[in-house]
This record gives C-alpha cells, sequence and structure tokens, in this order.
C-alpha cells in the first residue's frame, strides 16, 4: 500500500480527491470546524438515532450533497486516544476494502492528527487488508484498495510523514513476520526460514550467516542437537545482523524460538489443536520481522538477530525422557519432558549471544502454554531481572499498541529446577510454568542485561479467525530504534 500526507484543513474536507473518506470523529459531538456540507447529514443521523458516538460506531453515506468523495464513512472513535484511533480505522478500512475503492483519504474529526496516528494509520490499514494466500490459491482477490492518505494541519507535516514511514515499515515487518508464521510447517521448514532470512539480507544489506548441524557440534550446543535430533528435517541456526552504528557500538540481540513444527516429541501433544504448533516458530518470524522494519527504517544501532530452528519430533533417534544433555554453557540438562522444547534451543543460542558483548539481549517466544493461562491473548508476558530494561520494552510496548506485562522472576521460582541426575532439569511443578521457563533461560544469561518475552497467547490467534498476528514486532521496532543514538 502506498502511504501519503496531504495539508487539509477540516473545513476543506467535502473538496478533498479521493475514492473514499473515512472520517475519524472523536469526542461527544461533531466537531464544529467540519466542513457543513460533511457535518450536516453527519448530525442528522444523530439526531435520528441512526448514528451514535460511541467507539467503534460506523455511519456509510454515498455520494452525500456537495462533497466531492463518492463514498462517506464516518467512525466514532470515543475520546480519540490512540488506541481507538487505531480500532477506528481498522473497521474502517475493513469496510472500505469490499468496495470498489482505490484511494481511501483518512481525517481526524475534533482532535489533531499527529505522529502516533499516522504510525498507527499505516499498520491498521495494512492489518485490515491483510490476507494470507502463499498456500491459498483461491483466497478472495486483493481488495483494489492501494493508497491511503492521511489528511493533516501544516504544522504537523513533519510529525506525520515520520509517522507513516515508521508506520509502514513496522507493517511491512508484520506482514513477513504473518506470513513466515501462517505458511505450514511442511512448507516452512528450518531450511525455508534459512532461505528466508538469506533473502531478507540481499534485499536489505543484512549479513547472514547460517550454521549447520556440523557448526552446531562443533560449538557444543548439546541442547539445540537434542531437540533437532528426532527430525529428518535438516536444523538451521541462523544468524542475521544489521549494522547502522560504528563496529565498536555494542547490539541488541535478538533471539527468536524458530521450532518450526512442536509435535512435544516423545512426550507428545494431544491431537486437538495440534496443527497450531505449526506456529511454534513466531519468535523467529518477529525478530526476523523486526530486522525488516529496522532495515528499512535505518537507524543508528546495530542489531544481531539469532534463530534456533528445528522441528520437535518423535522417532526412533528422538531424545528420550530422562536423557541429559550438555548444553554450549557447560551446564547439564535432565530433560524430563520433550515438549519443554524451546527453552533447550534457546538456552544454547542465549549462550552463543555472548560472543556479541551486547547491550541487551531480547529472546521472543512461545514457550509456554501457562503464559497463555496467565494473561490471555492480549498481553506478551515480559520476563527481566533488569528493571531499566524492562522499563524500556514496557514503554516501547505502550508506544506501538502492542501490549506486554511484567511476570515476576524471583530466585524462589528455581527451586523447581533441581535434579539429580544434571545441574538442572528441563520442567518444574504445574504451578507458574510461564516464570519457571523464564527462570530456566535466566540461567545462561549471565553474561549481559538480558530480557524474555513469553508470545504463547499473543503470536496467533485460533478459531474462525486463526492465523499469525505478527506481534511482537511493533513493540521490538520501537525498542530497537529507542535504543539509537
Ligand atoms: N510451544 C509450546 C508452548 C505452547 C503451547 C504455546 C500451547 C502456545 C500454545 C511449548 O513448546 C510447550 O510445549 N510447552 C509446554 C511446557 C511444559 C511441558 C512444561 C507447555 O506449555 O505445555
Ligand atoms: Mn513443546
Ligand atoms: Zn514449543
Amino acid at each position: 500500500m502506498d502511504f501519503r500526507h496531504q495539508i487539509a484543513a477540516p473545513a476543506a474536507l467535502s473538496s478533498i480527491a479521493a475514492d473514499a473518506l473515512l472520517l475519524v470523529v472523536v469526542g461527544e459531538a461533531v466537531d464544529a470546524s467540519l466542513d457543513a456540507k460533511l457535518a450536516s447529514p453527519l448530525n442528522d443521523a444523530l439526531a435520528q438515532h441512526d448514528w451514535k458516538l460511541k467507539a467503534g460506531n460506523k455511519l456509510y453515506l454515498h455520494r452525500p450533497a456537495g462533497v466531492k468523495v463518492a463514498r462517506v464513512l464516518a467512525v466514532a472513535a470515543g475520546k480519540g486516544g490512540v488506541k481507538e484511533f487505531k480500532s477506528a480505522v481498522a473497521g474502517g478500512v475493513g469496510q472500505i476494502k469490499g468496495l470498489g475503492a482505490r484511494h481511501v483519504a483518512v481525517a481526524l474529526v475534533g482532535a489533531e492528527l499527529d505522529e502516533a496516528h499516522a504510525e498507527a494509520a499505516a499498520t491498521a490499514a495494512a492489518d485490515a487488508l491483510y490476507q494470507y494466500r502463499d498456500t491459498k490459491p483461491s483466497a478472495p482477490a486483493a481488495s483494489p484498495l492501494d493508497k491511503l492518505t492521511l489528511v493533516c494541519t501544516k504544522a504537523q507535516t513533519k510529525a506525520v510523514q515520520a509517522g507513516l514511514q515508521r508506520g509502514q515499515a513496522i507493517a511491512a515487518g508484520v506482514t513477513f513476520a504473518r506470513n513466515l508464521g501462517n505458511r505450514p510447517a511442511n512448507h516452512c521448514t528450518p531450511t525455508y526460514l534459512a532461505d528466508q532470512a538469506r533473502k531478507l539480507g540481499r534485499e536489505h544489506e543484512l549479513k547472514v550467516e547460517v550454521l549447520d548441524r556440523k557448526d552446531v557440534e562443533k560449538l557444543g550446543m548439546g541442547s539445540f542437537l537434542a531437540v533437532a535430533q528426532g527430525s529428518h528435517e535438516p536444523l538451521k541456526f541462523i544468524v542475521a545482523r544489521y549494522n547502522g552504528a560504528a563496529k565498536t557500538q555494542a547490539p541488541i540481540v535478538l533471539v527468536g524460538k524458530g521450532i518450526t513444527f512442536d509435535t512435544g516429541g516423545i512426550s507428545i501433544k494431544p491431537a486437538a489443536e495440534m496443527d497450531e504448533m505449526k506456529f511454534d516458530m513466531c519468535g523467529a518470524a518477529s525478530v526476523l520481522g523486526t530486522l525488516r522494519a529496522v532495515a528499512e527504517l535505518k537507524p543508528k544501532v546495530n542489531v544481531v538477530v539469532i534463530v534456533p530452528a528445528c522441528e520437535n519430533m518423535p522417532d526412533g533417534r528422538s531424545v528420550k525422557p530422562g536423557d541429559v544433555v550438555t548444553s554450549m554453557s557447560g551446564q547439564t540438562i535432565e530433560i524430563l519432558n520433550t515438549d519443554a522444547e524451546g527453552r533447550l534451543i534457546l538456552c544454547d543460542a542465549l549462550t552463543y549471544a555472548e560472543r556479541f558483548k551486547p547491550a541487551a539481549v531480547v529472546d521472543v517466544a512461545t514457550l509456554t502454554g501457562a503464559c497463555v493461562i496467565a494473561l490471555g491473548h492480549h498481553n506478551t508476558g515480559l520476563f527481566s531481572p533488569d528493571d531499566a530494561l524492562a522499563d524500556e520494552l514496557i514503554a516501547a510496548s505502550r508506544a506501538s499498541l502492542d501490549p506486554a506485562w511484567r511476570m515476576p522472576l524471583d530466585e524462589e521460582y528455581a527451586e523447581g529446577l533441581k535434579s539429580n541426575f544434571a545441574d538442572m532439569g528441563n520442567v518444574g511443578p504445574r504451578a507458574a510454568g510461564a516464570v519457571t521457563a523464564a527462570m530456566f533461560l535466566k540461567k545462561f544469561t549471565g553474561k549481559y542485561r538480558w530480557a524474555h518475552l513469553d508470545i504463547a497467547g499473543t503470536a496467533w490467534k485460533s478459531g474462525a479467525a486463526k492465523g499469525s498476528t505478527g506481534r511482537p514486532v511493533p513493540l521490538l521496532t520501537h525498542f530497537v530504534l529507542s535504543q539509537a543514538r
């Protein structure tokens, strides 16, 4: 989609040239500054009780008298916070995309459209227009809608431009992550992920390196190898780098869980909804999507993305409950449950990250069903022993409207990971399972500032709208941008 901005006063909206005009209306009445040719049908509909100024309520007008645009859709957005504005745009574009319009102009009525609105409009429009088609040739044809113009004041021009640019880059990263997540596991294999990373590297001047089993053996990643050994799909260990600052500047390292399918292994999962375990590489997809957004925005910061990628399968060669492996850190792990495989591949990636002498490491993983029980599908779970880093990630989460909630990491929660046969077990008791998983990872992160994002509840949706969300690309992109200097 092509995003632009145009300067116009609310009083001149009836002469805007586009195929559709989306009016996002905030407040308890239609603002008096709005062009009378638009205000009068809106006020009439309010008086007739055909429309309410309640967030999300829509009113469609076709060829209102004296208005240049053929299609006008007014959407109420409550008090006009950026979050309400974003859902109004998503709802509005969702309706307009089914019409014949190719070009939609979006105007905010009753408040001034600024940088945050512009970013929100770009991401909301891209989300509303997204359609997965990679393995579904019969998917509905793409909407003709391919141009979005934001109407703003002259004073806001620069800010709106910046917001649009950021929103567009984030949207491209989110779309990239959604496509990878939605692609089924027989197509999206570790090899496919590596190829996609290489392609991203070619298109955006990134350094991409892919390690194979032999390299991983040499590095001593016994834990990662144990998970991969039950699958016929070759494992890949992907390292992609964006250099936007001096070589001497410590990088932000993003680690993404890349289990392209999680059967549970020998501790096999029940059949119901197991198909959704193709989404178990959404952490990987999100860090690659973030890298795409960052490479487009070119901030002065260095970023390293690490993706351990493999399948978790039951097989004659699979790792068995009770097996003890030696991680790259030298610590031994008793694999009590082969379904707790995410932490087993991440721990070696976290040790590998040490070589970059990172400014901070953030890992992203669909790690635990327990996180879904704790936080549902709204907030990503955020874990960090570092208050400053946690605050920076929460700030990025708020700014990007990509919610995250901080969870505890007291030492007491590590109690359950004790083993009689290794330095640690890979599972603890059921209670606080998302925290125990984070405590396990923490044992591999002593050498740098670290945070963990459990996206088990937020990376995809189930049911009729089943599909990947692309989260937390917006949060991560904002975080990386906030680290630029
Ligand atoms: N990929 C799953 C976590 C998951 C499950 C995410 C369901 C979203 C929905 C992970 O590898 C896993 O299986 N975790 C186990 C850990 C347990 C064995 C300690 C879980 O959550 O059940
Ligand atoms: Mn699992
Ligand atoms: Zn998993």
